[in-house]
């Protein structure tokens, strides 16, 4: 019977870490397991930032983005050396098992300590929606909100001013974030690096638009493609649509999550401590068709994340 797990959340926070943090020590205290948060991701836990958790210490934090464990990008935990020390600090204070919140870099992790002999589950926090096998990640619902309710107000003003206007949204190499908001705020061009960008058709599109009888544009794109300042500056030079570019940057990463996130998150923590508990360890959990499914790390890492292209399709059929 395991007496005692840690919960971490590591890589970028996102919405719905705390109620996955917050699910994973009810449940470890409604089994009479003692759970510890422990702070700033491996960093946290190379150092020995443990905290024991009581009843008290996850109350009124469903609702609240960010973690209260905080976050932290630590690469020296590539190095066994550095993990070895990390679990000698776990064994001082009798935690056996771990709940890693966090991307396919945290999950790296968990895979080697579980090589080590620390049993970890891994759950998907991030905004990204990038992780294999998992129709959703903790916190992309809320993000993808969040887009939706800048673009909604883009286009006032867009609309207004006749204008073209891009927005770069986050999501690393991963397009979800760009297509789902493109799709729900009817843009009239989305660019992720599953369509590829080619600027002349982009800039030929926006023509033919211009021409119609629409008086304004929105182009939705994913970070890392472009300078979309500079494509601005040469979609207003080649089109005469006069053009506005915006970066929405890191206010897409906070926020209270969704009702969608708070559940899967919460579903998942429950989950996590169930597998522990059953002594199972170097699985990642994902949800899919609406359950909770858990699969080994490493066979994660062999599967690339499948892309949707029904919904870019369904992009092109209805602007
Ligand atoms: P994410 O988990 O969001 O993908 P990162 O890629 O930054 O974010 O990874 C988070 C942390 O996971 C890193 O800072 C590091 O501590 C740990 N990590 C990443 N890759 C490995 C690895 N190959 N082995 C051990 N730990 C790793
Ligand atoms: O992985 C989450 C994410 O927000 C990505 O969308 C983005 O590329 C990256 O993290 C930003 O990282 P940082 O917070 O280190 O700037």
């Amino acid at each position: 019977m395991i007496k005692s797990i840690g919960v971490l959340t590591s890589g970028g926070d996102a919405p719905g870490m705390n109620a996955a943090i917050r699910a994973v020590a009810r449940t470890c205290l409604n089994k009479g397991i003692d759970v510890y948060g422990i702070m700033l991701g491996y960093k946290g836990l190379h150092e020995g930032q443990f905290y024991k958790f009581n009843r008290h210490s996850t109350r009124n934090i469903i609702n609240v983005g960010g973690t209260i464990l905080k976050s932290a990008r630590f690469p020296e935990f590539k190095d066994p050396a550095v993990r070895q020390e990390a679990i000698d600090q776990m064994r001082k204070v009798g935690i056996e098992a771990l709940v890693v919140i966090g991307g396919d870099g945290s999950y790296h992790g968990a895979l080697e300590l579980t090589k080590m002999g620390v049993n970890c589950i891994g759950l998907p926090g991030t905004i990204d929606n990038d992780i294999p096998d998992t129709d959703y990640t903790i916190g992309f619902d809320t993000c993808l909100n969040t887009i939706v309710e800048a673009l909604d107000r883009l286009r006032d003003t867009s609309g207004s001013h006749q204008r073209c206007t891009i927005l770069e949204v986050m999501g690393r190499t991963c397009g979800d974030l760009a297509v789902n908001a493109g799709l729900a705020t009817g843009a009239e061009i989305v660019i992720t690096s599953e369509t590829g960008f080619d600027e002349e058709k982009v800039i030929e599109r926006l023509r033919l638009s211009k021409a119609s009888d629409k008086k304004h544009a929105i182009v939705v794109i994913t970070e890392h493609i472009t300078d979309v300042h500079e494509l601005a500056k040469r979609i207003e030079a080649a089109t005469g649509f006069e053009t506005r570019a915006n970066v929405l940057g890191h206010l897409q990463r906070g926020g209270s999550p969704s009702a969608r996130d708070r559940i899967l998150a919460t579903r998942m923590g429950i989950r996590a401590v169930e597998l522990l508990e059953e002594g199972q360890g170097g699985l990642c959990l994902g949800e899919l068709n609406n359950q909770i499914v858990a699969e080994p790390i490493l066979d994660l890492f062999d599967h690339k994340r499948k892309v949707d292209e029904g919904i870019y399709e369904d992009i092109l059929k209805v602007r």
